[in-house]
């Protein structure tokens, strides 16, 4: 019998995905996104805040060293430890949660969830990402908010190529090669590591890429209340060209 494959997203997110975005998830990146979710939310310390799809926890452990009550949901062990150990390391305390995000263990719960860097719409359908957004409505308190950071649809159509390829500083060579799904909208991309040794290791990943129409549309679905848009986590607005896309929405309180 075959065995069965375990879903991308279960595969992909572990130290080749570190490795692979290293160059891209600089130490000030990171700096620069705490302080911008830290000013969107607005939120005094002692607030509840879950990280969901917390990866190694690069936001988690510094909103924690903040005075925020950090709770970090993810599928990946290889993550979770990571960020354990980071946050240990920085001496603050995180309640760390293995889970899918369609299944948040909390009711009535955080002052606010963040979900950043594209960890969205990864699920085999549709009908998926809206099971995660009605879990996120469960946990949130009432008026608690709910901001998403994603790819820019619009944006992303202008300027697609079939193929990436860069050279890291350690000398693995990464390729990707890029389909874009009309029927699914999903992107589907094959990433190929090869070594300076010759050793080569495959992937795939694909992301459902939405506009801000249906992601607007599924967030009020889900009960909650659009309240801004942006293109980015700066709060500058959101145009054909922005790369980024973020969302912030409410839980009614009635
Ligand atoms: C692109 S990473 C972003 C991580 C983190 N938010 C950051 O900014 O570094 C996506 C994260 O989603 C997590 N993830 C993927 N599928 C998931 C699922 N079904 N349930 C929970 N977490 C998931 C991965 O393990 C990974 O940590």
């Amino acid at each position: 019998m075959e065995p069965t494959r375990r879903p991308w997203y279960v595969e992909f997110f572990g130290e080749d995905y570190l490795r692979l975005y290293k160059p891209v998830l600089t130490p000030e990146r990171t700096a620069l996104e705490v302080a911008l979710v830290v000013e969107r939310l607005g939120l005094p310390p002692g607030s509840k805040i879950l990280d969901l799809c917390c990866g190694h926890g690069r936001h988690a452990v510094p909103l924690a060293n903040l005075g925020y009550h950090v709770t970090g949901l993810d599928l990946s062990r290889v993550f979770l430890d990571r960020a354990r150990a980071a946050a240990q390391q920085a001496g603050v305390s995180v309640r760390w949660v293995h889970s899918d995000m369609r299944d948040i263990p909390f009711e009535n719960e955080f002052d606010a969830v963040l979900n950043l860097f594209s960890a969205f719409a990864y699920l085999e359908n549709q009908d998926e990402d809206q099971k995660v957004l009605a879990q996120v409505h469960k946990a949130l308190k009432p008026d608690g908010r709910f901001l998403i950071e994603i790819i820019h649809r619009e944006s992303l159509m202008r300027r697609l190529l079939p193929f990436g390829i860069m050279r890291h500083d350690d000398g693995l060579l990464e390729l990707e090669e890029r389909r874009f799904n009309l029927l699914t909208s999903r992107m589907e991309v094959h990433v190929t590591m090869i070594e300076p040794s010759g050793g080569r290791t495959e992937y795939n990943h694909a992301m459902r890429i939405y506009t801000l129409t249906e992601l607007a549309g599924m967030v009020e679905a889900a009960g909650l209340r659009l309240e801004a848009y942006y293109g980015g986590l700066d709060g500058s607005e959101l145009t054909l060209d922005s790369r980024r896309m973020v969302l912030m929405a409410r839980k009614p309180a009635d």
